[in-house]
């Protein structure tokens, strides 16, 4: 039912974890798929293999996502590859925890640099060929940090709600231009990031604040993403999509 056929997508991140699971299922629904990576290019080219494999299209793409030059200029590889750009999915992101009274200015700037900066970069580099084209589609990946804060994480908590503010504000001013900008505000997810602060929780207290029971999977926030990113949402903008097993229920 979710169909990209031709369709260009770019996920930041798409090399691991969440990212990677948007990607396969979006080369499955039929787009051609620019999987971004920062330092991991063997990650990257598994993604590559697997879409190729079973068919489909894919580049790879690399840019320090914090860097204002490599963002732009890795837009114009895709342009370049695709002729367009029709979906971006701004998934990249690093969590670092970050106790307030410890807290250095180098991972406060590195945290803001990839998780906010590295948004606003691609945005403003997709958003002139999406207003050329005279549409395209935006999906900021938030996280439940960032509705109800987290302790020892407040770096990495105020960036995703800066990006829940950032959606609601380019969902308006964009949408005259038939560019929908939407938010998946994911709770705990099983991938690199979260695998260790999982695995320590011994007593589970993650799980126990979860009425699903259990953590998800990186394609359960695919399924979610790519929701956003089809014809099946055209009348869905400025929304924050919560999928987290229940963890924080709020509309
Ligand atoms: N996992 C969770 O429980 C959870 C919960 C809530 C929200 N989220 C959010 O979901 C998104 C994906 O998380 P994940 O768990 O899938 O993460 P992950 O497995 O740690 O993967 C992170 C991805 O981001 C890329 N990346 C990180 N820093 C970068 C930089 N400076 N430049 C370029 N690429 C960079 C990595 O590429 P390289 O490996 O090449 O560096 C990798 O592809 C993040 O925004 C995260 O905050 C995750």
């Amino acid at each position: 039912m979710i169909d990209l056929t031709d369709k260009v997508i770019l996920i930041t991140g798409g090399s691991r974890g969440i990212g990677r699971a948007t990607a396969v299922m979006a080369a499955r629904a039929g787009a051609k798929v620019a999987i971004h990576y920062g330092k991991r290019l063997d990650a990257a080219e598994e993604v590559r293999a697997e879409i190729e494999q079973a068919g489909g299209t894919a580049l790879i793409v690399r840019a320090d996502i914090a860097s204002r030059e490599e963002v732009f200029a890795m837009l114009d590889r895709v342009i370049d590859a695709f002729g367009r750009i029709d979906i971006v999915v701004n998934n990249a992101g690093i969590w670092k925890k970050d106790p307030i009274d410890n807290l250095s200015d180098d991972v406060l700037a590195e945290t803001i640099d990839i998780n906010l900066y590295g948004c606003y970069w691609v945005i403003k580099a997709a958003v002139p060929h999406m207003v050329r084209q005279k549409s395209g589609n935006i999906i900021n990946i938030a996280s439940t940090a960032g509705q109800r804060g987290e302790a020892f994480h407040s770096s990495y908590a105020s960036t995703k709600g800066a990006l829940i503010s950032l959606t609601k504000s380019l969902a308006a001013e964009l949408a005259p231009h038939n560019i929908r900008v939407n938010c998946v505000a994911p709770g705990w997810v099983l991938t690199d990031m979260s695998r260790d602060a999982i695995a320590e929780d011994s007593r589970g207290s993650i799980v126990d604040k979860i009425p699903l029971g259990r953590v998800g999977r990186p394609e359960e926030l695919a399924g979610p993403i790519l929701f956003l990113a089809s014809d099946l949402s055209t009348f869905v903008t400025g929304e924050i999509l919560n999928v987290n097993g229940g963890a924080v229920l709020c509309g």
